[in-house]
């Protein structure tokens, strides 16, 4: 599949089959995770891959709606490092890019995923009871879980905004 078909093509899907995924594919969507763009090239992420099925299920609860990370054969831990001396709010831009280079590796791959959030700003809660689930020290923040399997479920063409109402030219 050609980069831009990736790209326009991508949905969530929330519904996988069992088939295992060979970690040789998980290795190559982390390892495209890893090129993103990032502020300052600080390269600002770590990831934790999760296969055993306790785990899956306990993340699965830590958010309303992350319930059908349990039915994933990999869950992807998008996670920020840098937040010493070289913190820069920009940090959590540049994980987002990491994030988005493995919904569309995984895709890539033909392989379903959806971003699921743990970071909310105005509920710490679900960063709190993944860190306890994960371990990941206090230094470190967790900003998303990746659930990675084939796709059991065929996504519809998205309806996106018109391009009328949100693209200018010169000036706003
Ligand atoms: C920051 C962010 C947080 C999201 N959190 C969730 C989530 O917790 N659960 C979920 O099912 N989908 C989540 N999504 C997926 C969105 O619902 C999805 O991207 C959106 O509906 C557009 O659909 P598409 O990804 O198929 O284009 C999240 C997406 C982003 C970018």
């Amino acid at each position: 599949m050609d980069a831009l078909t990736c790209i326009k093509t991508r949905r969530s899907i929330r519904k996988f089959k069992d088939t295992p995924v060979p970690q040789e594919i998980i290795d190559d969507i982390i390892d495209c995770a890893r090129r993103a763009p990032s502020a300052h090239n600080y390269q600002p992420w770590a990831f934790i891959v999760v296969r055993d099925q306790d785990q899956k299920e306990k993340l699965s609860q830590i958010q309303p709606w992350s319930f059908f990370m349990a039915g994933a054969p990999v869950c992807i831990v998008l996670c920020m490092t840098n937040t010493g001396t070289d913190f820069s709010p920009s940090n959590y831009l540049s994980v987002a890019c990491a994030g988005e280079n493995i919904l569309l590796a995984a895709h890539a791959h033909g392989l379903a995923s959806c971003w699921t959030y743990v970071k909310d700003f105005n509920n710490s809660k679900p960063e709190q009871k993944a860190r306890k689930i994960l371990l990941v020290p206090e230094d470190v923040e967790i900003i998303a879980l990746i659930p990675i399997g084939y796709p059991d479920q065929k996504a519809s063409p998205k309806q996106v905004k018109e391009l009328k109402k949100l693209l200018h030219q010169e000036q706003w």
